[in-house]
């Protein structure tokens, strides 16, 4: 993943102030206002400042305490095109009108050079909507988007226990360095003999 950030977001508890101390204090020119968010431009990075409450809302996460540090980091990718090469699939699941769910599947290479692999993950339901389905619906909705797409395979890093249900299993000829084989498996839908190390998006190194 290119190293790059595209937007650093800063929740403040008064915005007219927060604002008034970038433009009066430091004398930074603001590039949009709109509503409750204001964007500085950074010389290719942008900075902006966004209510503190609103922020902990979209993050979900109950602000004060909660170990809520009121920032958030963005990476932008440049075009249309370029989300495919990060994202094949993203997918959430909704009630009413709350996301509850989410999924996603990006592209892997195999050191042999079999093409149309993808890894899928990773695959969360919020803890007060697990258990009733919304899992497995967001996993049968990524593979058979997959598959729409020409996939040949999919892989992913997870319990055996969850992912079994849905045809997954462990190929010992496919090695995912550093990931204990019974954890790394495989659902194949072509007559493919995938064999060697398998490398996911480099996105999946970063650490926090
Ligand atoms: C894994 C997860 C996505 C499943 O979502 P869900 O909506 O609860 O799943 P479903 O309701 O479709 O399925 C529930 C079933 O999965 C089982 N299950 C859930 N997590 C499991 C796990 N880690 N290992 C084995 N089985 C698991 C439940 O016991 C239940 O089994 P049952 O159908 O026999 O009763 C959800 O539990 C979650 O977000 N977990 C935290 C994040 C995570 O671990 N993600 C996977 C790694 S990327």
């Amino acid at each position: 993943m290119e190293q790059r950030m595209s937007l650093i977001t800063l929740g403040v508890n008064d915005l007219a102030r927060a604002r008034r101390f970038y433009e009066e204090g430091l004398g930074w020119k603001v590039g949009l206002a709109e509503g409750e968010i204001v964007f500085l431009q950074l010389n290719g990075l942008i900075l902006s400042l966004y209510p503190r409450a609103a922020l902990a809302k979209d993050a979900g996460v109950v602000e004060p305490g909660g170990g809520f540090g009121g920032i958030t980091l963005a990476h932008n990718v440049r075009s249309e095109p370029e989300v495919d090469t990060l994202l094949s699939v993203s997918l959430v699941a909704e009630c009413d009108g709350e996301v509850v769910g989410h999924v996603a599947a990006s592209p892997v290479t195999l050191s042999e050079g079999t093409t149309e692999w993808f890894g899928l993950g990773p695959v969360s339901v919020l803890p007060a909507w697990q258990g009733r389905g919304i899992g497995s619906a967001l996993m049968e909705a990524c593979l058979s988007r997959l598959r729409e797409r020409g996939a040949r395979g999919c892989l992913l890093v997870g319990e055996p226990g969850y992912y079994q249900r849905f045809g997954f299993r462990h190929l010992p000829e496919l090695i995912l360095p550093g990931v204990p084989p019974e954890y790394f498996m495989a659902l194949n839908w072509s007559d493919d003999r995938p064999q060697g190390e398998v490398d996911f998006h480099p996105a999946f190194e970063a650490t926090a």
